[in-house]
Parts: structure tokens; sequence; C-alpha cells
């Protein structure tokens, strides 16, 4: 899931809170009225997805969880409250979020090899609170690597991960795997917290074993020679 951040200490009486994306019709993601989620104009895409906090209008929390991110949800997301005076709707806050998701890469590592590279790019020039997080979704969630937390990293991926210690200024972000192994195959996202900004990248790794050796396969044909060989004589 993404965490689509928001805050106010602004509360008008009856107050409601919309997330909306204007580039969508219906451009409603989520609605909270007084103290119950009013999903039925919801646009249907983000069906069961979106969660806000239960106490979001007393607390001023009003993030918005958006859970199995995908392409499509890259755009612009806005977080209004409301206050319906009669029928003139006043917005009393009101912020974008920026959540951009970049396609997928495919990298290919074969058995022994020493490392292998994950491809992520960013602007460069970054702010100083970005923070880069990989993980996995599957076979379960892992944590790879995190630039601001490594205490939460998986134990499987522990020593084995390094992203450039540089890249605030270069905006590169790709994760090198060391002593690629067996269970290292499979789906990567890359994320970046960039002020407002979530920019998602998934990066698929290709685990190859190393093919029968060829001096094994020339041994083979040799051996199927003689014993035709013997047989015929
Ligand atoms: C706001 O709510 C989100 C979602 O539950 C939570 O992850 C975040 O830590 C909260 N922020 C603060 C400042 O409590």
């Amino acid at each position: 899931s993404v965490l689509l951040p928001c805050y106010s200490d602004i509360q008008p009486e009856d107050p409601f809170l919309i997330w909306t994306r204007s580039d969508l019709s219906p451009n409603f993601v989520h609605l909270r009225r007084e103290n119950d989620d009013d999903l039925k104009n919801q646009n249907q895409r983000f069906r069961n997805r979106t969660s806000m906090n239960p106490d979001a209008l007393d607390t001023g929390n009003f993030s918005l969880t958006l859970r199995k991110p995908e392409r499509f949800d890259g755009g612009n997301y806005s977080c209004s409250i409301s206050k319906s005076v009669g029928s003139v709707m006043t917005a009393a806050s009101f912020k974008h979020i920026h959540f951009l998701s970049v396609g997928q890469q495919e990298v290919e590592v074969t058995e022994g090899s020493d490392s292998v590279v994950l491809p992520c790019r960013t602007s460069s020039l970054l702010p100083e609170d970005t923070s880069v997080e990989w993980t996995r979704s599957e076979p379960e969630f892992m944590m790879v690597h995190s630039s601001s937390n490594q205490r939460n990293q998986d134990g499987f991926y522990r020593d084995r991960t390094e992203m450039s210690k540089d890249f605030l200024r270069t905006g590169d972000v790709s994760l090198t795997l060391r002593n690629p192994r067996d269970g290292d195959g499979g789906r990567y996202v890359c994320t970046v917290h960039r002020d407002q900004d979530v920019l998602r990248q998934t990066v698929v790794l290709k685990y190859v074993k190393e093919p029968f050796p060829s001096w094994a396969s020339a041994l083979l044909v040799l051996l199927v020679l003689v014993l035709i060989v013997s047989a015929g004589v």
C-alpha cells in the first residue's frame, strides 16, 4: 500500500472530507462524513482499496491508505475538508499529492554472479528528507532495503544490499544485490518518497540457473558413441 499524507487542524462543524482526482469521472476517491465513510459515489477503480483512520475527523490526520497501487493510480490527488453552508461548499484545506508510477523493467542474473543491479531512477537534486524503500510483495512482504531505517530489513537480505550514498544528488536509487541466490528471483518495488510525491517503479528479477555445463554434454555424447560402437563390435 501507499500512504497519501494529509493533515489539517481546521475543524469545521459537521465537516466532510473528500479525496478526489480531477482527471477521473466520477472523481471521488474517498469520502468521509461525520464518522462514516460514504463510498456510494466512489470511482469504482478504488473500490475496496482505500481507507482512512476511523478517528480522522477528530485527530486531523486525513491521510489516505491506497492498497495495491498500480500504474494507472498515478495522478494528482486532492484532499479537501469541506463544510456545507446551504448549497455553498467551502473548501477549508487543499493539498495535492503527486503519485507517480513508472513502468516495469526486467533484469536477468545467472547463478554464480557476484552481484546484480536493480535499476531505479528519479530526478536529481532530491530534498534532504527523501527516503527510498526497496520491497517485495511476493511470496510475502519483505523489506529488502530502506534508506532511512535498515532495522526493518528482512534477514534474507542482510549485508547483501547497497544503494549509492550519493543518491540525493544523482537521483540514482538503484539497488545492488550481492551474492544473488535462488530465492532472489521475483518482483521488486522501488518506492521513492519525495516531498509529496510518491514514485514507484517495479523491477522483475529473473534468476537463471547455470545450464548443464558444455564439457559435461560433450562427455555424454562421447559415452553414447562408445556404447554404440562397442555394441556394434
Ligand atoms: C496518520 O495516519 C496514518 C495512517 O493510519 C499513519 O500511518 C500515520 O503515522 C499517521 N500520522 C501521524 C502523524 O500520526
